[in-house]
C-alpha cells in the first residue's frame, strides 16, 4: 500500500505516519508547515519507505496512491484564524484536490472533520445524525463551515462519481507532539504547570470537554479507513465519551504533578461551546473502536513529552 497523509507534519498527522509505518505502508508525507513541525517526523527521515512533501493541498498535486488521509488544516482557533480566508481555502479547495486526486488515481480518501460541525449543540450527546448548531459568520466559522463543506464535497464525490470516501468526526484529542502555545486546554495546562505558572481557566471551569489520547485515536482513524461494512461512506465520530471539566483537568494535572496548581480565569471566547461530547455508538457498532488509554495515563505521556521541551 501507498499511502498519502496529508497535514503529516502535524500532532496527529505525524503519529498516524508512525502508525501505517508500523502497518508496512510506504508513506508519502505532505505538509506547507504552517502548524506542523519537521522535528515530528525527523525520527523518520532515514526510513526508504518514507518520503515527506512540502507542499500547500491548496494547489494540486499529482501522486500515484492506493489510499489518501487528508488531514492537513490548522487546528486550534489561534491558528485557524490567524488567516481565515486560508483556513475556508484549506478545507474546501484543499479536500476538492485530494478528492480530484482520489477521482484520477482511484485510492480511498479519507477526510478529517470535527466536532466543531456540531458548533454549540443543542443535543447531547451528538449523534452523526445532528446537523449541529453552527454560527456562519462567527470567528470560528471558518473552520467550522470549512469543514462542513469539506463533508459536503466528500459526500457529494461519493454520491456522483463513487469515490471510495470515509468521514471521521474527531472529537478534542491530546498528546505528545501537541504543538506549544497554540491554545488548545491540555498543553495550555500542561506548559504553563511546567513552567510554575497559574494555568488559565476561560469562564469558570465547569464548561466540559472529552479528551482522547492520541493512540486511540490513530487506531479510530485507520479502523474506519479500514471499514468496509455498512455505511461505511456516512461520518462517523471518535473521540473519548467520559466528560470532564477544565477545573477536572487542573486537579488530574495537579495529582500527576504531585502539588496544587494556581489557576486564573479569563472571560470565554465567543461561541466557544459549553458542552461537547460525542455519542460513540457507531464507531462502537460498526468499528468495534472504544477510547482505552485512562485520562491520567495520557496526560502522564504527554507530561513527559513536553518537559523534554519546556
Ligand atoms: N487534534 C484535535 O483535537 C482535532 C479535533 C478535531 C479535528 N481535528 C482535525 O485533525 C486534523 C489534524 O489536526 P492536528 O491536531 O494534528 O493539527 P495540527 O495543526 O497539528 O496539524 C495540521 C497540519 O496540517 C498542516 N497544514 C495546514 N494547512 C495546510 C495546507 N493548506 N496544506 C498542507 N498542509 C497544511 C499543518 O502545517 C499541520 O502540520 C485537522 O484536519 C484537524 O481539523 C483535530
Amino acid at each position: 500500500m501507498r499511502t498519502l497523509v496529508t497535514g503529516a507534519a502535524g500532532f496527529l498527522g505525524s503519529h498516524l505516519c508512525d502508525r501505517l509505518l508500523r502497518d508496512g505502508h510506504e508513506v508519502v508525507a505532505l505538509d506547507n508547515l504552517f502548524t506542523g513541525s519537521k522535528r515530528n517526523l525527523a525520527h523518520l527521515h532515514e526510513r526508504t519507505d518514507f518520503e515527506f512533501i512540502r507542499h500547500d493541498i491548496v494547489s494540486p498535486i499529482m501522486l500515484e496512491v492506493d489510499w489518501i488521509f487528508n488531514l492537513a488544516c490548522p487546528a486550534s482557533p489561534i491558528h485557524y484564524q490567524y488567516n481565515p480566508v486560508k483556513t475556508v481555502k484549506t478545507s474546501v479547495m484543499g479536500t476538492l484536490n485530494m478528492l480530484g486526486l482520489a477521482k484520477r488515481v482511484k485510492a480511498r480518501i479519507l477526510q478529517a472533520s470535527t466536532s466543531e460541525v456540531y458548533g454549540d449543540p443543542h443535543v447531547h450527546p451528538q449523534p452523526e445524525t445532528y446537523w449541529g448548531n453552527v454560527n456562519p459568520i462567527g470567528p470560528r466559522s471558518c473552520y467550522d463551515e470549512g469543514k462542513r463543506v469539506a463533508e459536503t464535497l466528500m459526500t457529494d464525490y461519493h454520491r456522483q462519481n463513487n469515490i471510495d470516501i470515509r468521514i471521521i468526526r474527531i472529537f478534542n484529542t491530546y498528546g505528545p507532539r501537541m504543538a506549544i502555545g497554540d491554545g488548545r486546554v491540555a498543553s495550555n495546562f500542561i506548559v504553563q504547570a511546567l513552567k510554575g505558572e497559574k494555568l488559565t481557566i476561560y469562564g469558570d471551569g465547569t464548561q466540559t470537554r472529552c479528551f482522547c489520547y492520541v493512540d486511540d485515536m490513530v487506531d479510530g482513524i485507520v479502523a474506519l479507513m479500514e471499514y468496509e461494512g455498512d455505511g461505511a461512506h456516512e461520518p462517523i465520530n471518535v473521540g473519548h465519551d467520559e466528560e470532564r471539566s477544565m477545573n477536572d483537568l487542573v486537579d488530574c494535572l495537579g495529582e500527576i504533578l504531585g502539588r496544587k496548581l494556581q489557576t486564573q480565569h479569563l472571560p470565554l471566547p465567543e461561541n466557544d461551546p459549553v458542552r461537547r461530547r460525542p455519542d460513540n455508538t457507531r464507531a462502537r457498532e460498526r468499528l468495534g473502536w472504544q477510547p482505552r488509554v485512562p485520562l491520567l495515563e495520557g496526560l502522564r505521556r504527554t507530561v513527559d513529552y513536553f518537559r523534554e521541551l519546556v
